[in-house]
């Protein structure tokens, strides 16, 4: 009774009896700006267990396989609506030569993978099942041609293969290898990290090669090209600078790399095991996107007022150390809690700069780097980062919507603050989607969830991704689902908004209507 007393005198007053620790501020009039499809990209390259045990196991395999790709990850692919999918690499890209990748099996090149390990690479997944996949899947194929060690011929000759539906000997080559009618291909990568693996270049040299090359990658039958230069990595604004110059008339699109690395030169760190400190520093690491986002944007915005030249994050992710036990090279590591926090605070940040940001690809699809999956010989496992990606895409081609967010933050040692709660939120089919992040190690936070338009009543859907300890991952056996969507109830719709609690390193997603 005391309690209705006390909440009827906070509302006649117009005040909320609840003591929030944070306020989320949803501006549900719109912005009219859609969150591309393809910020949920996926990178895949053939680098350790990615292609070969992760997408791919031969239709000869004992393991369950659809035409040689493997059930259980080909699934949980569908499930997880991929729009876009990056291949061959990476740097393997660079030294990839389409050829070898075609044709009868027994007759494919064997080549040792010199950038990853020097694993001995059979070729037997090439172009046709990198396309067909994607057909399978529904996901748009982005290919990454080969500048470093391979020419403007070869390049040429591997966009019409795939492409075109004449009669010239390479379109009847592709018919003789079992595929009648040409792919669509749009996103067409020219290069990748032509500052380092992919050749080494200065960004004036290369912006001279990329007009070679671009000059004959045509548009065959109906197909459009979207062409990608290769960009920057992290800080490098003078890489923007100097491309946006020379070929921003050129291209479609300028790609950046930035990985949530602590260091390039030693221990990159385990992924499992961290203390709170160094918790901190990754998230204030990856939180360093959205300035670097920025300053590239604004060179971009200073050459192309019209906003015609798409940004693609083509690979972005956490980069640890390998786990101990594995291949030297082949960059498979775990996933944690903290990995599903990093994936989450990006997606919040991503959406903001959709006007120029136009894709995003996580390094990588399967056990690399931080992966959707990781798979074993007969086991599967979904990461954290797959759960995040899952209750995020209701965010893909959806109305992005403003918010404004009041936290705490905590100070990373490395520098910056990571604020205790992040939030993002999208409309799409007249449903509101919102997300809130709780970095916080150890505290629950209280979040007063407002919308200045009040366009929203009811929740439809909530879910939570949690687990008792930061550390927490998915293995295989019994722990494959410790880190997972769950349904969620600690919320409360009030005449004020949305109250939720959420507990400490913890993920919600709300759908209301
Ligand atoms: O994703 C692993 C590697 O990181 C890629 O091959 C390369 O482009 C980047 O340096």
């Amino acid at each position: 009774m005391k309690k209705v007393f006390l909440f009827l005198t906070a509302a006649m007053l117009g005040i909320s009896a609840y003591a929030q620790d944070a306020t989320v501020l949803i501006h549900d009039g719109g912005t009219g700006v859609q969150i591309p499809k393809e910020i949920y990209g996926q990178f895949s390259e053939h680098l350790g267990r990615c292609i070969y045990g992760g997408l791919w196991v031969g239709k000869d395999s004992k393991v369950p396989n659809i035409d040689g790709y493997r059930k259980d990850v080909f699934e949980a692919l569908k499930e997880l609506k991929v729009p876009v999918m990056r291949w061959p690499g990476g740097c393997f890209a660079d030294d990839y030569h389409w050829r070898d990748g075609i044709g009868p099996l027994e007759t494919r090149a064997r080549i040792s993978n010199n950038n990853w390990g020097g694993t001995m690479e059979d070729n037997s997944f090439g172009t046709h099942e990198f396309l067909n996949l994607c057909e399978m899947l529904g996901i748009e194929p982005y290919i990454s041609g080969n500048v470093g060690s391979g020419s403007v011929e070869e390049m040429a000759e591997w966009v019409e293969y795939m492409t075109s539906d004449s009669q010239s000997t390479i379109a009847n080559q592709r018919r003789a290898n079992g595929r009648e009618e040409p792919w669509k291909v749009k996103y067409f990568g020219i290069g990748n990290e032509a500052w380092g693996c992919g050749g080494n270049m200065t960004p004036q040299y290369y912006s001279d090669t990329y007009r070679r090359y671009a000059t004959y990658l045509r548009n065959y039958s109906g197909n459009r090209l979207y062409k990608i230069a290769s960009g920057a990595s992290d800080y490098d604004y003078d890489w923007t600078e100097v491309l946006m110059k020379a070929i921003g008339n050129q291209m479609s699109g300028v790609s950046l790399h930035y990985y949530t690395c602590m260091t390039w030169t030693g221990s990159k760190g385990a992924a499992t095991i961290f203390d709170d400190a160094n918790y901190y520093d990754v998230l204030s690491k990856t939180l360093e996107v959205e300035p670097v986002l920025k300053r590239h944007i604004a060179i971009m915005d200073s050459y192309d007022p019209d906003n015609r030249i798409g940004l693609l994050l083509d690979e972005w992710g956490t980069w640890f150390d390998e786990e101990p036990g594995t291949v030297r090279g082949h960059l498979y590591q775990q996933n944690t809690l903290r990995d599903a926090i990093v994936a989450a605070l990006n997606f919040n940040i991503f959406h903001k700069y959709t006007r120029r940001l136009k894709m995003a690809n996580i390094a990588q699809v399967v056990n690399v780097l931080q992966a959707m999956i990781l798979t074993n010989d007969t086991e599967m496992v979904l990461t954290p980062t797959y759960h995040v990606f899952k209750m995020y895409n209701v965010h893909q081609d959806a109305e992005f919507l403003d918010s404004d967010v009041q936290t705490t933050s905590v100070k990373a040692n490395r520098g910056g603050e990571v604020p205790a709660v992040s939030a993002t939120a999208s409309r799409k089919d007249g449903v509101l989607n919102f997300d809130l992040v709780n970095t916080d190690l150890k505290a629950s936070k209280k979040v007063l969830v407002k919308f200045d338009r009040d366009s929203v009543k009811s929740v439809t859907g909530a879910s939570i991704l949690t687990s008792a300890d930061v550390h927490d991952f998915n293995n295989f056996g019994a722990t494959a689902n410790k880190v997972s969507e769950k349904e969620f109830k600690n919320y409360k719709v009030t005449k004020d908004g949305v109250e939720v609690t959420l507990p400490p390193c913890s993920i919600v997603a709300i759908s209301m209507k």
